[in-house]
């Protein structure tokens, strides 16, 4: 029930956080990830879910990703929304609202570090995403260890290099600190040197920290889930590009990227301050629904120029 899983990397000691390693579970006919099971979590947790929007299919431009709401919608015709718009569904931290689905995360990252001498993760958390045919995600960074496993549906994700000009560090630091959610510039030219990964049921893959990737999604419903993780590492490269996101330490031109000595610890005290004043909640970038879904007909509506575009 929890899984198995299997790292391919030819010496994963070395290997993980430098390169990108797929990975190969059994979780594609796992009763977790039916229709039935994911009906009755977002049913019984409405609060489960973080994040529901459409996008233009066709392309990528970000300014098309639009925030939607479920009402008054049964888990069932949630799915079935899901599966004839184009939705994304991120069901986040579900891990806490079921058990079951904590152990699975549990039990990955227990097998990763097993294989990693000296790795030691916290704070897992597993997001379920529930996906339509064609939807897709576009171009952007995760802050914590991350990685995505691929349950059913097909679906190719496009992982890239960080630094510049993948992810500058300056943007870097913009996401870190809210100021921009999660969102990069993105550039066709940077194809070249993007690793492709066409995701089948039973796939999936971990990558560097911070490095961007985007998605599309084949003509198929798709349920995946995101790997999230910290280490004591990745605290620390947080806090540095939270502190260096500060307008403070842009004036003292103290931007090392240090994760350790005398200006580290200056700057993570700072972060902490700086996460205490509410001034990052004040400059986060602000999420509100831009449409809420409670008849099916409304979410034809709302998603239906964009179903054109993909037809
Ligand atoms: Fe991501």
């Amino acid at each position: 029930m929890r899984g198995t899983f299997h790292f391919e990397a030819d010496n994963l000691s070395t290997e993980w956080n430098k390169k990108i390693v797929p990975v190969r579970h059994d979780l594609a006919t796992n009763p977790l990830f039916a229709d039935e099971a994911l009906a009755k979590l977002i049913e019984g947790n409405p609060q489960a879910i973080r994040e529901v929007s459409t996008m233009d299919p066709g392309r990528e431009d970000r300014a098309s990703w639009k925030r939607a709401s479920f009402e008054d919608m049964s888990g069932m015709e949630i799915l079935q929304a899901v599966r004839d718009g184009l939705l994304w569904i991120n069901v986040a931290e579900a891990g806490s609202f079921d058990p079951r689905y904590q152990a699975i995360i549990d039990k990955l990252l227990g097998d990763l570090a097993a294989q990693v001498p000296g790795l030691k993760t916290f704070q897992h958390r597993i997001g379920l995403l529930i996906s339509s045919p064609n939807a897709r995600v576009f171009y952007h960074c995760d802050i914590p260890g991350q990685g995505l496993m691929h349950v059913r549906g097909e679906k190719t994700i496009w992982i890239y290099p960080d630094g510049d000009p993948f992810l500058p560090q300056e943007a870097l630091e913009r996401v870190v600190t809210g100021l921009s959610y999660e969102e990069i510039d993105y550039d066709p030219t940077f194809e070249e040197k993007a690793t492709v990964l066409h995701l089948k049921p039973g796939m999936g893959a971990l990558w560097p920290l911070n490095y961007p990737h985007r998605v599309v999604n084949g003509d198929s419903l798709n349920v995946s889930f995101t790997v999230e993780y910290w280490t004591d590492e990745i605290r620390r490269h947080y806090l540095v590009n939270l502190a260096n996101g500060g307008t403070a330490f842009r004036r003292l031109e103290t931007r090392s990227r240090a994760i350790s000595g005398p200006v580290f610890w200056m700057k993570a005290g700072f972060a902490a301050a700086w996460k205490l004043s509410g001034a990052k909640k004040h400059f986060a970038a602000k999420i509100k629904p831009d449409f809420s879904i409670s008849k099916k007909k409304q979410l034809e509506a709302a998603s239906q120029p964009f179903k054109e575009a993909a037809e």
